[in-house]
Parts: C-alpha cells; sequence; structure tokens
C-alpha cells in the first residue's frame, strides 16, 4: 500500500480495515478516477502558468501524470485505505515524481472543490452516452411507429376499451414522452457543464490562480460564482437524478404495457426470447423479465433521487463528508437507467405485433360509440349531451342497431331519428374503426395523414437533439485534446 501523504501531519495511529473502509469512497470513485486525472493536469498546467510552479517539478508532475493518462491507473491508487480515489492518485503521484515535485501539486485546492469537479466531469459524459441511447430508443419507436401507420388498435382510458387509435399513435406517445427527457437532459448538461475548480476548501485561495483557465481546459462553460456553493452544491446530481427519474418512470410505463400485452389476455405483442425468461419448474413459460426488470428498477432510480435529496437538505454550508454518501446514489440512477434504455430500444426494435389481435380488440366494448354521437351531431344537429346519452341508453341493450338507436331516441328526447334520416349503413359506417380512425385529423390525433405528419416532425427534433449532443461531445473532445496537448508540452520543455 501507498502511503497516506495527508494523514500523517495532523493525526496519529493506524486506522483498521473497517474504519478504513467505512470512511473511504474509493469504490465509487472509480467512476471519477479518470476525470481525476484530467484535473489534475488542467490544475498543474494552470499552475505553471501563473508561475506557481516551477518548470522542473512542472515536468516531473506531468510526465508522472501523462504515464497515468496512457497506461492507466495504476491499482495501488485504488487501494481501500485511501479515503478517495484523489488521495489515490496523489500517493501515486508522489511515489513517482517524488515529495518535492509531486507534493506540490495540491497547492490552491481542496478535494473539496476537486471531488466537485469531477463529478461533473463524470455526470456531463453520462448525460451524452444516455441521450445517446435514448435518441435510439425514440429512433426505434419512430420507425415503428412508421411501420404501423394503419394498424388499428383499441385505445384505453382507465384500462377499459375507451376509442380505436393506431399503433403508430401509441408508440409515437411515448416517443415525444422520451424526446422532453432528453431536452431536460440537455438543459441539466448545461447546468452541469460548469467549473468548481479553484474554490479549494471553499473559500478559494491567496494564490493568483486563473480559474477560467482550469475551466476552459476542462471543457466547461463557465465558472461556478460561489466557491462556498461550488464546493457544496449538488443540486446538479439532484437535477439529474430527477431527470432520470422521470425518464425510469416513462420507460416503466412503457414495460408494463409490453408485460401486459404479451400476456394471454391480451396478446398485442410478442418480445423477442432473448428479452424474455422460462420457469424452473414451468417449462411453457416465457416470462417478460427484461420489463419486469426495469419496471423495477424504475424505483431504484427513484429511491437514488430520494436518498440524494434527504442526504441534501439538512446540510449546513459548505462542504461535509456526507455529500461523500451522495454519490453511490448518483451512480446507481445514472447506470440503471443507462443500461434500461439500451435495452428497451433493443426490446422495442425486436417487439413483433399482432396486428389482427388489435384489430379485432379495437371496437370492442362499443369503443367506436363516441364516433356514432358525433354522427348524430353531425347529421341532424342534436346537442352533444342529447347524442350521447342515446348511444349511453343503446348501448344498454348490448348492441346496436337502428331499431335500437331509434327507441332509445324516442325514450330519451321524444325524436325519430329515423325519420329524421338515419339508416343502417349510417351506423355501420360511424362504428367502423378504421373509419372512425380516419376521422381524427385534429393535430396530434391518429390519422393517417396527421401521424405521418407527426413522424416527420418527430424525426427532425430527434435530428436536432443528435446535432447538439454531437457538438457537445466535439467540445469536450476538443478540450481534452488541447489539455493533453499542453501536458505533453511541459513533458518536453
Ligand atoms: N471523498 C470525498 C467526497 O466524495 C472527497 C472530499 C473529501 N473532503 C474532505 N474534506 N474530507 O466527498
Amino acid at each position: 500500500m501507498r502511503h497516506d501523504q495527508i494523514r500523517e501531519g495532523r493525526l496519529t495511529g493506524e486506522r483498521n480495515t473497517l474504519i478504513a473502509r467505512y470512511l473511504s469512497s474509493m469504490e465509487a470513485d472509480r467512476r471519477i478516477a479518470s476525470p481525476d486525472l484530467r484535473v489534475d493536469m488542467a490544475h498543474l498546467v494552470m499552475l505553471n502558468r501563473q508561475g506557481l510552479i516551477a518548470k522542473e517539478h512542472a515536468q516531473k508532475i506531468a510526465t508522472a501524470l501523462h504515464r497515468m493518462y496512457t497506461e492507466g491507473i495504476p491499482d495501488e491508487a485504488f487501494d481501500e485505505r485511501f479515503e478517495d480515489i484523489h488521495a489515490g492518485i496523489e500517493g501515486e503521484l508522489i511515489a513517482k515524481a517524488g515529495i518535492d515535485s509531486g507534493g506540490r501539486l495540491h497547492l490552491a485546492r481542496s478535494r473539496n472543490d476537486e471531488v466537485a469537479t469531477c463529478l461533473r466531469i463524470r455526470v456531463r459524459e453520462d448525460i451524452l452516452e444516455i441521450l445517446t441511447s435514448v435518441a435510439t430508443l425514440r429512433e426505434v419507436l419512430i420507425r415503428r411507429a412508421d411501420e404501423h401507420t394503419g394498424t388499428v388498435m383499441p385505445g384505453f382510458t382507465h384500462l377499459q376499451h375507451a376509442q380505436p387509435t393506431t399503433l403508430a399513435h401509441h408508440l409515437l406517445a411515448y416517443e415525444e414522452a422520451f424526446s422532453r427527457s432528453a431536452e431536460r437532459l440537455l438543459e441539466t448538461f448545461a447546468r452541469v457543464n460548469r467549473s468548481p475548480l479553484g474554490s479549494a476548501a471553499f473559500a478559494s485561495t491567496g494564490f493568483p490562480i486563473d480559474r477560467e483557465m482550469t475551466c476552459r481546459l476542462l471543457g466547461f462553460n463557465s465558472i461556478l460564482g460561489n466557491s462556498m456553493d461550488a464546493v457544496s452544491g449538488r443540486d446538479f446530481a439532484l437535477e439529474m437524478l430527477s431527470t432520470l427519474t422521470i425518464l425510469m418512470a416513462d420507460a416503466s410505463r412503457l414495460c408494463e404495457e409490453l408485460i401486459l400485452w404479451s400476456s394471454a389476455f391480451v396478446e398485442f405483442v410478442e418480445l423477442d426470447d432473448i428479452y424474455c425468461s422460462t420457469s424452473s419448474i414451468m417449462p411453457q413459460k416465457k416470462n417478460p423479465d427484461c420489463a419486469e426488470i426495469m419496471r423495477g428498477h424504475a424505483g431504484t432510480v427513484a429511491g437514488a433521487f430520494q436518498s440524494a435529496l434527504v442526504c441534501m437538505k439538512g446540510l449546513p454550508m459548505s462542504y461535509n463528508r456526507d455529500l461523500q454518501t451522495l454519490t453511490p446514489h448518483l451512480w446507481n440512477g445514472i447506470s440503471h437507467t443507462a443500461a434500461s434504455m439500451e435495452i428497451l430500444a433493443g426490446m422495442m426494435d425486436t417487439a413483433v405485433f399482432n396486428v389482427e389481435r388489435m384489430y379485432r380488440e379495437s371496437d370492442r366494448g362499443f369503443s367506436t360509440a363516441t364516433e356514432l354521437a358525433d354522427t348524430l351531431v353531425r347529421e341532424f344537429g342534436l346537442p352533444f349531451r342529447t347524442a350521447h346519452n342515446i348511444v349511453g341508453r343503446a348501448v344498454r341493450s348490448k348492441e346496436i342497431t337502428l331499431t335500437v338507436i331509434e327507441r332509445a331516441g324516442k325514450e330519451i328526447s321524444g325524436i325519430s331519428l329515423q325519420e329524421m334520416g338515419l339508416t343502417e349503413d349510417r351506423i355501420r359506417d360511424a362504428l367502423d374503426p378504421g373509419l372512425v380512425v380516419a376521422a381524427k385529423k385534429v393535430a396530434g390525433g391518429p390519422a393517417e395523414e396527421v401521424i405521418c405528419d407527426a413522424i416527420r416532425i418527430r424525426s427532425g427534433i430527434l435530428k436536432d437533439h443528435n446535432e447538439t449532443m454531437q457538438m457537445q461531445r466535439r467540445a469536450l473532445q476538443d478540450a481534452e485534446d488541447e489539455l493533453v496537448s499542453m501536458i505533453r508540452g511541459l513533458i518536453e520543455a
């Protein structure tokens, strides 16, 4: 084990493993090891530029950091007896570059601003990764919708057959919800992408550092204005988790439908075998396990958000070690969401929809009755409420024929619809699910031409989001390239 370079001045006594592990954030810090190295590099370049670290020392530090950057951070840096990865990497640096050089890097900073910076760097990358999977999912939903613009199916309210719609309309409903989550992620990105570095413990530093420079080198948009807020604020993590919670809630709704639709009661869909499991005792079983696990993990992510929120709510300014316990919740929320989005995209891509079955169910339970009432309004000028009551009364007799409607018209308002011109044919048309759907031409509705427009619009929005994402990714990569080349410059100087 490398030597714990932080404790030896102020504290005595060797910690036992129980205490060391209890305090260490090493496991969660694996996800910020690479960001931490970049933070070290940016800080070094800036210290050197500001004349706060001499060239010979900067060169030694740069060499050690660059080696870790290209060859990977050695296992020793991840020893759980270090309190965190910042101490681990500093230990490694001092071991390689010597205390006289390596011991100079932690000037004008603290692990408090260091960790806050690392978390933001990692979350930035995670946002782009999740956005990519969400984009794939949306692309799949749009494509599948395009295949099913004419697939008539029942729509439900209260889980009762309500009115016919199309599968395209149903799939695009989810796409639109996921698109709003993508918007939220892009907005979250902008707020995450601000640099706390240079805030040190919380009160900044008396050394003339250049925060704008490290900000730029690390690809951040701007610096956080208040150093106290910068080290102790985790609202970016809460925002991320709340955004993921909403995203997963929508994924969970879709999973719930896949589970329901693949049951023998409904039989609207057959999921690909790879997303299903069987039973260890019942040989006939095919269970939609991926969808179930995902529905469960929507709860895990919501729980992670809740845990993080509760961690924050009682903390006084500024840094408190409790903040370390928030980090694993953040990673938990992120990793479950990332995996879920990829799986959901695949599951939707390979799902086989049973279009005959959907059509057969589409007028079940008099679900076209609204259109018949609308017809009475349109053709005979009845008030909608009167038409609604006439059709409702007809439904009581379990069949809708001209005779039944005629009787209902007389009972409800003493009129003869037959004398007004209602025919058996007109009733049949009004009750035809395909015609009912075709009549729904209002923006946002299921009629084929409207849905085709929607598909074009949705694809355009998706393309815009992808372009924004690409731009952000390129900006981060450019910043990293510049940083590494400056480090090389220090080595070669
Ligand atoms: N591991 C710590 C965290 O995750 C880093 C900051 C430690 N700061 C301190 N004052 N002990 O928050």
